[in-house]
């Protein structure tokens, strides 16, 4: 028996399946970071009845920004062309929730608004590039925020929520994940502050949290979602104490009563597969988060239906599947070979390795 196609909630979303398209950077904005017609066809095309897509990181402020490209959520401006990919959506009667993001210090001063350093909890470098206009940068040192620069971040966060709600969106997920800022801040790798953003963990939870109840005021509880990555170590990621780290941020999110709670396992490194593990971050949090839980990483038909049939997520994300196939709940619904991605158009481009993947012929 399928799991995979019977419907679930999140918070006051109601979906039709379990297959959700997770979020994906593609770098295809326009001038001014803004949407346009081409993404609108690519977020149609992978919509589905009953289907949730995760949009790609939508940065909250321009010092959020480590990929240029990347479309914002930053200015009033941008609203209009989320507002008619969250219109092609829900046409073909899927849902569609933004994730806000702050890469924190992985960015650079070529991306960084008057070529200043990136911020981050502590002047503490990582390994990695981000995108510049002119190609790869290494990600640069960044400087350490003051205590009084936090709550307009998370201010921002909060008006990112607001404008995603204007464009139409089904709910928002705060990038919790893969290194960037709230992650920053939780990972006592990435945190040495010694004021109350720092130290024990419900201090390096507070900003997390901070922001979840930002989007939270903006949005409802039951329309905002928090992505983690347990022991990711993406971003030069790193925590002496994980387990406890990550399973008190869960049952923070959990008092919140937030829609879902999405974790990506350690087995994926940012984008790439590096170990073929079970998947153990879903199953740690499931025992401490009660909401919806939505797993990610690695996941093919059967992992997916064997992780739903052992209860531990309720939905599955599908990344680089869901590039290189629009119709992908179809294709596994009906147990349908699927098309290869192509790595070198994940990130910028035009419609090539974007929107030029072919749906199955079903007419045979
Ligand atoms: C990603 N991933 C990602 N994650 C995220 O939280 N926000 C993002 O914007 C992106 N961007 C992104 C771009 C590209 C091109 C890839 C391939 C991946 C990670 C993604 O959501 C997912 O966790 C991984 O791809 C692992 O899942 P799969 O691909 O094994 O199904």
């Amino acid at each position: 028996m399928s799991h995979l196609f019977t419907p679930f909630r999140a918070g006051s979303l109601s979906l039709g399946h379990r297959v959700v398209m997770a979020p994906l950077t593609r770098m295809r904005s326009s001038a001014g970071d803004r949407p346009n017609a081409l993404m609108r066809e690519y977020y149609s095309q992978r919509a589905s009845k009953g289907g949730l897509i995760i949009s790609e990181a939508t940065p909250i402020s321009r010092q959020g920004y480590g990929y240029a490209g990347a479309p914002g959520i930053y200015d009033d401006g941008q609203i209009e062309g989320w507002r008619a990919i969250t219109d092609a959506v829900h046409e073909r009667g899927g849902s569609i929730v933004m994730q806000l993001w702050h890469v924190g210090r992985q960015s650079h001063p070529d991306i960084q608004p008057n070529g200043e350093a990136p911020v981050a909890p502590s002047a503490l470098q990582a390994e990695g590039y981000g995108y510049s206009t002119k190609g790869a940068v290494p990600f640069s040192m960044p400087r350490a925020l003051e205590r009084n620069e936090i709550s307009a971040i998370v201010a921002a966060f909060g008006a990112g929520a607001a404008r995603a709600k204007v464009a139409g969106f089904d709910g928002v997920e705060i990038h919790a994940a893969n290194g960037y800022l709230p992650d920053q801040f939780l990972q006592d790798g990435t945190n040495h502050r010694a004021d109350d953003y720092g130290g024990s963990i419900d201090n390096r939870a507070r900003f997390l949290l901070e922001v979840t109840q930002a989007a939270i005021d903006a949005f409802g509880a039951d329309r905002v979602g928090v992505r983690l990555s347990p022991s990711g170590t993406y971003g030069s990621m790193s925590d002496s104490d994980p387990q406890t780290t990550f399973g008190y941020a869960a049952a923070r999110l959990d008092a919140l009563g937030i829609a879902y709670l999405h974790v990506v396992e350690p087995r994926i490194r940012g984008t790439e597969l590096i170990a073929e593990t079970e998947p153990v971050a879903a199953r740690h949090l499931r025992g401490i988060f009660r909401g919806t839980l939505i797993a990610a990483g690695g996941f093919d038909r059967n992992s997916a239906e064997a992780i739903l049939s052992v209860g531990d997520a309720d939905a599955v994300a599908f990344g680089r599947n869901f590039i290189a196939n629009p119709d992908l709940p179809d294709r596994l619904r009906l147990r349908l070979p699927l098309n290869a991605y192509d790595r070198s158009t994940f990130y910028g481009g035009d419609a090539r390795g974007y929107t030029d993947y072919p749906i199955h012929s079903r007419a045979a």
